[in-house]
């Protein structure tokens, strides 16, 4: 069975649930205290043994690709200021894994956006990790989903179940339940954003695919879909229908950075983590709830 190193990270939508400010500067480097989103979706990956990391961008790439990378006059100016671990970190960041960039050109939807990546991946499966959803795990959610495809060999998509009003927003699959598995069940069916009454169920894909690469084929011929966006989940559809697909009900607690709520938990939750603010961050908190 092929190791799998490569990850794709799709960042080029619109972001417009996050307008004004991703007019101007991506969501995917929005902070969660003073780490851009895109940083933890590189960590995730990194410490789920990928080494290669394609991030889809469209504009504002510049401040990606500055953050993944060194600088040497500021590094002199810290250097000179005796912050060394600060320096130390700045490596550390630029070190976690190999980052590469290409723009999507047109944002004709995510699986357009993935389709793009096919020279990068070759004839290896890889992991995909939406742009603007960051879970906090103990295991990495990729890692979780590459132990179930070295279990069974097949794609794996990473889903929870979500409250059915919100099915519509996402996704919503039809699984079987295997023997002997409380978290894996096998996926025969799925569709984008259902309308009432067209759902399978409440469970829905959140943030995280690990696909094989025959998909490529299945992207490549895709009809627009929901939104007259090329989606992802039409491909996964295909290929679930044809030859199956496993989902795991991954364990972490997934943030939506794409939403001004989601940003705002995020935040929080480090916010309360972060050695720096910790301590006087939860007594604001405190002193604030006693006013709502
Ligand atoms: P979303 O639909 O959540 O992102 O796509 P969006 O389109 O930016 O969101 P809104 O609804 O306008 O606020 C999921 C992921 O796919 C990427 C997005 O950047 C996000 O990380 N994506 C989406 C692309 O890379 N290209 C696209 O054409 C569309």
């Amino acid at each position: 069975m092929k190791k799998i190193t490569k990850a794709i990270i799709p960042a080029a939508g619109l972001g417009t649930r996050m307008l004004p400010i991703s007019h101007a500067v991506c969501k995917e480097m929005l902070p969660i205290v003073d780490l851009p989103a895109v940083y933890h979706l590189v960590e995730e990956a990194a410490k789920s043994g990928i080494t290669d990391v394609l991030i889809i961008t469209n504009r504002d790439k510049d401040a990606m690709e500055s953050f993944f990378d060194l600088s040497i006059e500021y590094e002199k100016a810290l250097t000179a200021k005796g912050k060394t671990e600060e320096v130390k970190r700045l490596h550390e960041i630029a070190d976690m894994a190999n980052v590469y960039f290409l723009r999507q050109k047109e944002t004709k939807g995510l699986g357009h956006a993935v389709g793009r990546a096919r020279k990068f991946v070759g004839d290896e499966p890889f992991v995909v990790l939406y742009g603007d959803d960051i879970v906090f795990s103990k295991t990495p959610v990729c890692r979780q989903l590459i132990d179930v495809y070295e279990k069974y060999g097949k794609s794996v998509v990473g889903v929870k179940p979500v409250p059915m009003e919100d099915v519509r927003k996402y996704s919503s699959l039809k699984v079987e339940k295997i023997e002997g598995e409380d978290s894996v069940t096998y996926c025969t069916d799925m569709i984008e954003k259902p309308k009432p009454g067209e759902e399978f169920s409440n469970l829905s894909i959140l943030g995280r695919v690990l696909l094989t690469p025959d998909i490529f084929d299945v992207i490549d011929n895709l009809e627009p879909g929901a939104g007259g966006e090329y989606q992802l989940t039409d491909a996964m559809k295909k290929v679930a229908r044809e030859s199956g697909i496993y989902a795991l009900e991954f364990e972490g607690d997934r943030y939506d950075m794409g939403s001004k709520l989601g940003f705002l938990m995020a935040n929080v939750r480090r916010g309360l983590e972060h050695p720096e603010t910790a301590d006087a961050f939860r007594e604001y908190l405190k002193s604030l709830s006693e006013t709502l």
